[in-house]
């Protein structure tokens, strides 16, 4: 009998090369194992071997570098995406993007299954299966990691049993998740949210200790919100990020240390190197301030809010996504220009910003010669604008709290 295929958004790390043949030998379907490739710079010639070694029907490795810049992070970039505050999605973003994929592959290949390895208590689950109910409600989902219940020792025994090869080097305390946006890490001793992160847990980003002592300059350039060229030179999104992520590392830019609040209840300690995104979203946010009028900039900041908040709850692939997407795309037209930074000591600081379309006048900002703002005005404007609280205060006759 002809058997059931599952497409399987494979890794080559533990749980799912496990996966491979657990599907295989507990659920009776031929397992296609596909790798996106995002940026995560892991070997990935050497991924498909493994997967089909481990008996995969079929190993496929997509590159999906430019599609995750330009139709994922563009977009988060112009909406200066941030979970609370400080989060830039280094993980969130990436697991739409893979389903997209996955669900390309699965109706290719006539696929009735998707499978992800990702446990029952992270976000990540609910990411990949409501993408993947939203894009398509016909495929069913498999979270073999949430099903079969096994501790990282049984697994390794089931490993063993079923002559899956698995990295005999000692074992990395941390769960990582890498892509071109930034590296999330957590578990080990990170599960103390009072203990400092050891060296071993941030590969990415050189301690402040042995940064250079002397500042980097850069110059970004944006067009309609984007990041175009870097230091004059255009480049694509994915060549920006990659450097950039070279660089701000080496200046000990893009380190976050949060407890977060996860979908799914519980808080949770996990730590971020973004350097690039750390410097694209300050940067960002900085250009915007020279363009966008005052009203506009505050308001986008409640839509910002919401669209991060759908971004980590899985909610990528919806109704009002969509939506927001059109305010933020209607408010990035002007959000063209260059933005100077110095990035030295962790911090990556704005040290100039121009854009043909900025809203500041030097005539009306300066205090010097050439003022060419209306002072007389400022009476009348505030004696409106104080108008109800004075009428307040006489119809109270008493001291304010
Ligand atoms: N807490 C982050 C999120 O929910 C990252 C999750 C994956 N992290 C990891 N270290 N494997 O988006």
């Amino acid at each position: 009998m002809k058997k059931d295929k599952v497409v399987l958004a494979y890794s080559g790390g533990v749980d799912t090369s496990v996966g491979v043949r657990w599907l295989q030998e507990e659920k009776g379907l031929d397992v296609i194992a596909l790798t996106v490739d995002i940026g995560q710079g892991a070997e990935l010639a050497a991924i498909k071997k493994k997967a089909d070694r481990l008996g995969a029907v079929k190993s496929l490795v997509v590159d999906a570098k430019d599609k995750f810049c330009n139709e994922y992070l563009s977009k988060a970039i112009k909406a200066n995406a941030m979970y609370e505050g400080r989060y830039v999605h280094s993980t969130s973003l990436n697991r739409p993007c893979i389903v997209e994929i996955m669900v390309d592959v699965a109706r290719k290949e006539g696929a009735k299954y998707i499978a992800h390895g990702s446990t029952g208590k992270g976000n990540d689950q609910v990411r990949f299966e409501v993408s993947a109910m939203a894009l398509a409600p016909e495929l069913e989902t498999i979270a073999f990691a949430r099903e079969w219940g096994m501790t990282r020792d049984e697994e390794i025994e089931y490993a063993k049993k079923h002559n899956i090869p698995i990295p005999v080097t000692a074992e990395n305390p941390y769960s990582i998740d890498l892509a071109v946006w930034g590296k999330s890490t957590e578990c080990g001793i990170l599960e103390d949210p009072w203990a400092e992160p050891p060296e071993d847990a941030h590969t990415w980003v050189t301690p402040l200790h042995k940064t250079p002592d002397e500042p980097e300059y850069i110059v970004l350039t944006f067009k309609l919100g984007v990041p175009v060229a870097l230091d004059g030179r255009r480049m694509k999104l994915f060549t920006i990020i990659s450097k950039l992520n070279d660089v701000a590392a080496r200046h000990g830019i893009g380190l976050t240390d949060m407890v977060e609040n996860r979908l799914v209840g519980i808080k949770s300690r996990e730590t971020y190197e973004a350097p690039a995104a750390a410097v694209i979203l300050r940067a960002h946010s900085d250009l915007e301030s020279l363009v966008l009028t005052r009203d506009a900039a505050h308001y986008k900041r409640l839509i910002e809010e919401r669209y991060s908040e759908l971004i980590y709850d899985g909610l990528w692939f919806s109704e009002l996504r969509e939506y927001l997407d059109a305010f933020i795309d209607a408010s990035q037209e002007k959000v063209n220009g260059k933005v100077r930074m110095k990035l030295f000591k962790g911090n990556a600081v704005v040290v100039g910003r121009k854009s043909p379309q900025a809203l500041y006048s030097h005539g009306l900002a300066t205090y010097d010669r050439g003022d060419e703002f209306d002072h007389t005005a400022a009476k009348g404007f505030i004696s409106i604008w104080g108008l109800p609280h004075k009428v307040d205060a006489v119809v109270r006759g008493k001291k304010r709290k």
